[in-house]
């Protein structure tokens, strides 16, 4: 029994090992190695990428995106699986999205996220700027692939919804959804079903400002054939939400003696190379980042102090020495009054 369980376990280990080699953020197997075992990581085309608001292209032909059937996804669970590297939740077929070239099917939703006191967690980046946490809602082209095994190596398979989350004041009940359940996956390897409930609550409102551009996975095997679609509007989680993902989940099995924390599950901004991001709205000239802003804010402020500064000291001075002058005249008449006084001394 024991032996065919060893045996077991090493056929398994076997199986993995041929289905693509082991990766993880940081370290020896860490992104900067990935294109070792897997070339596409190396390719002109990948993802993220760090938007610039200035170079991006408007397209007033790029129509709002219209997810389709995401309110009410059936009355099959969803499974939410830790699979070492994220929280992954499969979404049915009856989920599509249109408003893009072709229809393209639901598969899976996961996230990334970073690590409790750090800055950054998104993937996609604006103007340099990283968010806490991304989620990334993937779909098939279902009109020319029969399934997303199909469609994978292909061409014009994927198209990846990208959702930058930030921290506001109050929770964000949609995505308690899932949250709760992290608790019963918090190792690689774990399952949990969900009860279907709400998907379109977990985008952002406007649906019809979006970044367009062509690039890849951001995981292993990072194959380029991502249509995405990353949203300007934010969703807000809470702080102590975010922390349930930055808290409680690892990337090592339950088993396992030394558990690793899976945090930091982020890739960093690749190289735009030749491409073109396009957004469908008019991002406007004056899209500065927040470091921008802070800048701009302090840039203003310090030279309208320097300036202020400059005049009370000027001010300052000339009534110094008007003050003094008009003594010097006070001290010269009553001098000369005493000298003319003297004059009358007898
Ligand atoms: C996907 O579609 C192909 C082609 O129709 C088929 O051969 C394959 O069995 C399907 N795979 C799955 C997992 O359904
Ligand atoms: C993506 O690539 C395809 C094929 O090269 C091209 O037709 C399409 O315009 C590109 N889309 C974007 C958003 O760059």
């Amino acid at each position: 029994m024991l032996l065919a369980l060893i045996l077991l376990q090493g056929f398994s280990h076997a199986l993995a090992a041929n289905h693509g080699s082991h990766w993880t953020y940081k370290g020896p197997h860490g992104q900067a190695h990935w294109s070792n075992d897997y070339p596409d990581c190396g390719g002109q085309a990948q993802s993220p990428i760090d938007i610039q608001t200035k170079s991006v292209q408007h397209d007033p032909a790029l129509p709002p995106i219209e997810p389709q059937g995401y309110r009410s996804p059936g009355n099959g669970a969803f499974t939410l699986l830790n699979n070492g590297h994220t929280v992954e939740m499969s979404l049915p077929p009856s989920m599509f999205l249109r408003g893009l070239p072709q229809t393209y099917a639901a598969v899976q939703l996961h996230f990334h996220w970073g690590s409790r006191g750090q800055t950054g967690g998104s993937e996609h980046q604006v103007n340099g700027e990283a968010f806490p946490a991304e989620l990334h809602i993937v779909h098939y082209n279902s009109e020319s692939y029969a399934n997303i095994s199909e469609a994978k190596q292909r061409a014009d398979s994927l198209a990846v919804l990208g959702i930058l989350i930030e921290v506001g004041d109050v929770a964000n009940p949609a995505y308690d959804n899932i949250f709760d359940r992290l608790k019963n996956i918090q190792y690689a390897g774990q399952k949990v079903s969900i009860p279907p409930f709400n998907v379109h609550e977990l985008l952002p409102g406007q649906l019809g400002h979006y970044f367009r551009y062509n690039g890849s996975l951001t995981t292993p095997p990072c194959s380029q054939n991502v249509l995405w679609t990353v949203f300007h509007q934010r969703v807000r989680i809470s702080a102590s939400q975010l922390e349930r993902l930055q808290g409680g989940l690892y990337s090592t099995k339950a088993a396992n003696s030394l558990p690793v924390p899976l945090v930091d599950n982020y890739r960093a901004p690749q190289p735009l190379n030749q491409r073109v991001v396009f957004s469908s709205f008019p991002v406007g000239p004056s899209a500065y980042s927040a470091g921008e802003i802070v800048a701009i804010v302090f840039g203003t402020l310090f030279g309208c102090l320097s300036i202020f500064l400059t005049i009370h000291f000027v001010v300052k001075r000339i009534r110094t020495k008007r003050i003094r002058e008009q003594k010097d005249v006070v001290f010269k008449s009553s001098s000369s009054r005493a000298v003319s006084g003297d004059s009358h001394r007898p």
